[in-house]
């Protein structure tokens, strides 16, 4: 055997690091006999992506080291109540991309967006008409609508559970002791017909927490922190999909651009304002003089209906 014959040998085992064959040689090194198979396929596309990554931006090695710096800021700035990382991913739209391939639903029904990190679990129990305003604050809205199966029918006894900023835009948790505890927050079960209705406020924009480094980085990219108005909504019913979603308000100035691309159109509500002191009153807003309303249905796909996930490897080319 020639000396060129035994280095071409050596180049297809993928043993020896090049520019072009970079990630080849780095995926050749998992074990298939002892990494678990969907993480091998994880890391595979990690390498994949990350190497084209850096081939297409060519880093110096300062920013290179920049990038790191970044992580690590961005890792130090978690703690029990802040997860910068997770701020990371909503900003740069992972968590919206995360929550689109988990929630297909067929036509007609709901769509979701994101949780976000303000829900608390178990809000108190409330009968349909209560309002989830314990401060007293912000300009009177009724919310109404009905859960609905994909046929129209109504779903009765279905959950509703409801949360959304103060009218100074922090939601309770944010300000303890500050807010009444449960400001804001409420769970209420549709009627026979699948109806519900409670009192609220209108909701108004805030900002994701933006004193850190992935606030920095949107300030650097010329991107403001303002999320668009929403009242959070999770519904759920024995046997359909739970929806965790959001109904927006329709004359916010930041619908257009929301930092975590949660806005969906359909998800837009079609809100209405009544100055009408009888009216205001008759919808238990004694004394206010006007309301807001907005009415949306919130339709539930079945269980069985949900498509599968595609593989990760899906649309890649071979
Ligand atoms: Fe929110």
């Amino acid at each position: 055997m020639s000396p060129r014959t035994e280095r071409s040998a050596v180049a297809a085992d993928l043993a020896w690091f090049s520019e072009e064959r970079s990630a080849e040689v780095v995926n050749a090194r998992i074990d298939a006999a002892i990494a678990d198979p969907r993480l091998a396929e994880v890391a595979r596309a990690l390498t994949r992506h990350l190497h084209a990554f850096v081939k297409e931006v060519e880093p110096t090695h300062d920013e290179w080291l920049a990038g790191i710096r970044f992580l690590t800021d961005v890792g130090r700035m978690c703690s029990d109540w802040r997860q910068e990382f997770i701020l990371l991913s909503d900003v740069l739209g992972v968590s919206m991309l995360v929550d689109a391939i988990n929630s297909r639903r067929p036509s007609g029904a709901t769509e979701n967006t994101i949780l976000g990190p303000f829900y608390v679990e178990n809000p108190p129990l409330l009968p349909l008409g209560e309002t989830i305003c314990r401060d007293g604050k912000g300009e009177p809205l009724l919310v109404r609508g009905h859960v609905r199966d994909l046929d129209g029918r109504g779903i009765a006894g279905a959950t509703l559970d409801v949360w959304q900023t103060n009218d100074d835009g922090f939601y309770d948790v944010q300000q303890q002791g500050l807010q009444p505890e449960m400001n804001m927050r409420g769970r209420f079960a549709t009627d026979e017909e699948g109806a519900f209705h409670f009192r609220s406020v209108l909701p108004r924009y805030y900002p994701v927490p933006h004193d850190g480094p992935v606030g920095q980085l949107l300030a650097a990219l010329g991107r403001h922190p303002n999320r668009a108005a929403h009242i959070h909504v999770i519904v759920s019913s024995p046997g359909f999909e739970t929806v965790v979603t959001h109904i927006f308000e329709p004359n916010c100035p930041y619908l257009r651009d929301d930092p975590v691309f949660g806005v969906k159109d359909s998800l837009i509500g079609a809100f209405r304002r009544f100055d009408d002191a009888d009216r205001a009153r008759e919808a238990g807003f004694e004394g206010a003089g006007f309301f807001w309303e907005v009415e949306f249905d919130l339709v539930l796909a079945p269980i069985a209906s949900k498509p599968g996930a595609p593989p990760l490897d899906a649309g890649r080319p071979a």
